[in-house]
């Protein structure tokens, strides 16, 4: 997502709790624009303030496009889910996206953008169970990232902010690269076999991002190959 918005012309800054991706580091000199990490935990209220801060102060407060996407799993049964394991999923999946969102929508509106657009990252696991896993705490969490999108889209309207959230389907990246059983596995729920990369998220990502998309708040696009309708 980011280099697809880089490439789009977009300056971009990230908060993670980990360095990113080397490639991370060329988007800035590939597409000339600037790029900043932040090393931030969305769990944690003192870091949102502080990144935020930081980010106000180098891009001169200049936010128009956020995208809330830092999340956790884990693979553990209803029957033996502690609550230190639902307080972390819960913690880092729904408050931390809408701590970000809120941050984000306060900045945009003291910018004035009247141009923004915030993209929220949900998953088809919101609305199914993800075959093969055990996965009701982590599907709780989703599902409330899909419920917080369309009341925080009527709040921010007159702002001029739009919300949305991508459910992505099976997309191979960190967080699910280290079960290739289960990747080959959910093939069978794609309507063309393919599980997603994360390029694939790009194009929803500009759509949502740029005013293309300008009639469009509260809403979802599932980028997953078929599998909630099938
Ligand atoms: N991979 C999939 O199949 C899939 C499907 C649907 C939705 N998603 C969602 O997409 C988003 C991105 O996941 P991904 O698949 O790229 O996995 P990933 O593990 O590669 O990325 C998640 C990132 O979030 C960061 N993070 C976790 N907790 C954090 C915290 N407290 N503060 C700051 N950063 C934190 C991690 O360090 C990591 O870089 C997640 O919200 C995930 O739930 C993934």
């Amino acid at each position: 997502m980011a280099e697809g918005l880089a490439e789009a012309g977009a300056n971009i800054a990230i908060f993670d709790m980990i360095q990113p991706d080397p490639a991370f580091k060329e988007l800035a000199t590939r597409y000339s624009v600037k790029t900043a990490f932040y090393k931030v935990d969305v769990t944690s209220p003192e870091d949102l303030k502080r990144g935020f801060a930081e980010f106000q102060q180098q891009f001169d407060g200049a936010l128009d496009i956020c995208i809330p996407c830092a999340g956790v799993n884990k693979n553990v049964k209803l029957l033996e889910t502690t609550p230190e394991d639902f307080d972390r999923l819960v913690n880092a999946n729904i408050k931390g996206a809408y701590f970000t969102m809120q941050h984000a929508a306060k900045m945009m509106v003291e910018n004035k953008t009247r141009c923004g657009s915030i993209i929220l990252v949900a998953s088809i696991a919101a609305s199914r169970a993800v075959r093969g896993q055990y996965s009701s705490a982590y599907c709780a969490t989703k599902g409330a990232v899909r419920a917080m999108c369309a009341p925080s889209a009527v709040e921010l309207a007159e702002y001029g902010i739009r919300v949305n959230t991508i459910s992505p389907g099976y997309i191979k990246t960190e967080m699910t690269a280290p079960f290739p059983h289960l990747l080959e596995s959910w093939k069978s729920e794609v309507m063309n076999y393919r599980i997603g990369m994360p390029d694939d998220i790009r194009g929803a990502c500009i759509f949502l991002a740029s005013d293309a998309s300008s009639y469009m708040t509260g809403n979802d696009i599932a980028v997953d190959g078929g599998v909630l309708n099938w």
